[in-house]
């Protein structure tokens, strides 16, 4: 089982590096957002709680990310492994996820830390604000979302690193150079 969670800050670049990681090991893919994203779009009532937050840049509460963790996984069958892009955020959902794959014989096998400076991850953000419309992409917004990612999520850079799971990736270049740096990480597994 290829367990593989994908980390960095909003626009790092989580979500176009799981499709290549998708694509070239065949495991499946959860990510938090597009899952809550999928649920505004649906007009649910979690879609509504988590158009609050996620209008506000912050974080939904963790028992309510943790539960729509644990069903999502229990969903997929035959499955060689799973890319978690999103998710965890907190310490809190970390130690969740850590008992999750526990209790199912398993763990995380890598963590990949994508790390982009931070007028890159603004300027990428921007851009796919005015493209697709994303209506978390703006300038307000994003600056929230970058003080929730330093106060909440980064502490997570050394919980894994306790855990002997961290590995460093440089965020910034081309979608293929940096593929290639994530394969050659997770081949040495
Ligand atoms: P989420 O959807 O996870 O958003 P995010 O973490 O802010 O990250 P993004 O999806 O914006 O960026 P990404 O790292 O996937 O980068 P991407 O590949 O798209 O979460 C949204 C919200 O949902 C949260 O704020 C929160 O409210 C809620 N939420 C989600 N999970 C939660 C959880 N676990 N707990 C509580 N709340 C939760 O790339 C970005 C752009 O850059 C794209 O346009 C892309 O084409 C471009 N790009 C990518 N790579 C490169 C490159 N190498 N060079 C140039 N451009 C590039
Ligand atoms: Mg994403």
């Amino acid at each position: 089982m290829l367990n593989i969670v994908i980390f960095g800050a909003p626009g790092s670049g989580k979500g176009t590096q799981s499709e290549r990681i998708v694509a070239k090991y065949g495991i499946n893919h959860i990510s938090t957002g597009d899952v809550l994203r999928a649920q505004i779009k649906a007009g649910t009532e979690l879609g509504k709680t988590a158009k609050g937050y996620i209008d506000q840049g912050q974080l939904l509460p963790d028992e309510l990310i943790i539960d729509i963790l644990a069903s999502t996984l229990d969903s997929f069958e035959d499955s060689k492994g799973v890319i978690f892009d999103g998710f965890p955020r907190t310490i809190a959902q970390a130690e969740a996820l850590k008992k999750m794959l526990a209790e199912r014989g398993q763990e995380v096998s890598i963590m990949l830390d994508l790390d982009v400076p931070e007028d890159e991850l603004m300027t990428r953000l921007i851009k796919r604000g005015q493209e697709s419309g994303r209506a978390d992409d703006n300038e307000e917004t994003i600056k929230k979302r970058l003080v929730v990612y330093h106060s909440q999520t980064s502490p997570l850079i050394d919980w894994y690193k306790n855990d002997g799971k961290y590995q460093h990736i440089n965020g910034l270049g081309t979608m293929e150079g940096i593929f290639a740096e994530i394969a050659e990480a997770i081949d040495k597994i």
